[in-house]
């Protein structure tokens, strides 16, 4: 099935929970993967950091694969990576079905976004808290979800900005009305309900479901909070 289409079932099944896979057991993925199924996840967050966009450096293509053999869900890949046009064709090899990369790390984000779409993968942009929305003004069309950051990308256990909720609510006008518009850092139990109002689709959290030993009680309770806005 083509990444548009991953796309309009999550659009379907909208607000939905990602679980970012940044704080997961690596020794014991299989094991995590089956636990975040079993928890009603619908689709995971898989963030690629390389060490020189962001000071973080996580993981790449193997475990992308590795993911993709495990799993039917829809993979969403978050490209933290500088000159991300270079690994657009080898993450869709991979296995991705979304792919977002960094408005900050190009000069201009629609030839790429126009690449990923070619391939049939849901294509967007990523935005750090302090990057003008302006900069993308000529792209939103291109684009079948936003990722609004809600920290400043490069680790996971940061404090949300509120910053994001007008981002949100902004972008939910602008946007063609079938994209997704997607949240990423501090979303936990208290900021989950209004990114949720603010217009958010998909919900990213990390730390607030990988604390937890057992993921299912979580990602129901933060999957009732988005769904009652
Ligand atoms: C940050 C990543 C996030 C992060 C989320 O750069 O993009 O996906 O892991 O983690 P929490 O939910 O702990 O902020
Ligand atoms: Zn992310």
């Amino acid at each position: 099935m083509s990444g548009r289409n991953r796309l309009a079932e999550l659009r379907d099944a909208a607000p939905v929970i990602l679980p970012s896979l940044l704080m997961c057991d690596f020794g014991n993925l299989e094991r995590e993967v089956r636990a975040l199924e079993e928890a009603g996840v619908s689709a995971l967050h898989l963030d690629v950091m390389d060490g020189c966009f962001v000071p973080n450096f996580t993981y790449g293509l193997p475990i992308v694969e590795a993911l993709r053999r495990l799993t039917t869900l829809p993979l969403d890949v978050h490209l933290m990576i500088s000159r991300p046009e270079r690994y657009i064709e080898a993450f869709v090899r991979a296995g991705a079905d979304l792919m977002t990369f960094h408005a900050e790390a190009v000069e201009d984000p629609e030839p790429i976004l126009r690449r990923i779409a070619e391939l049939g993968v849901a294509a967007g942009v990523a935005l750090n808290p302090a990057t003008p929305l302006e900069q993308v003004d000529a792209c939103w069309d291109l684009c079948d979800l936003v990722l609004v950051m809600s920290v400043p990308a490069g680790f996971g256990g940061q404090s949300f900005d509120p910053g994001a909720l007008d981002r949100l609510r902004y972008l939910r006008k602008t946007l063609r009305h079938d994209a997704l518009l997607e949240v990423d850092g501090g979303i936990n139990e208290t900021t989950i309900g209004r990114c949720a109002a603010a217009g958010a689709d998909l919900l990213v959290a990390g730390s607030a479901i990988f604390r937890h030993a057992d993921y299912g009680p979580v990602v129901r309770k933060l999957t009732g909070l988005a769904v009652s806005q």
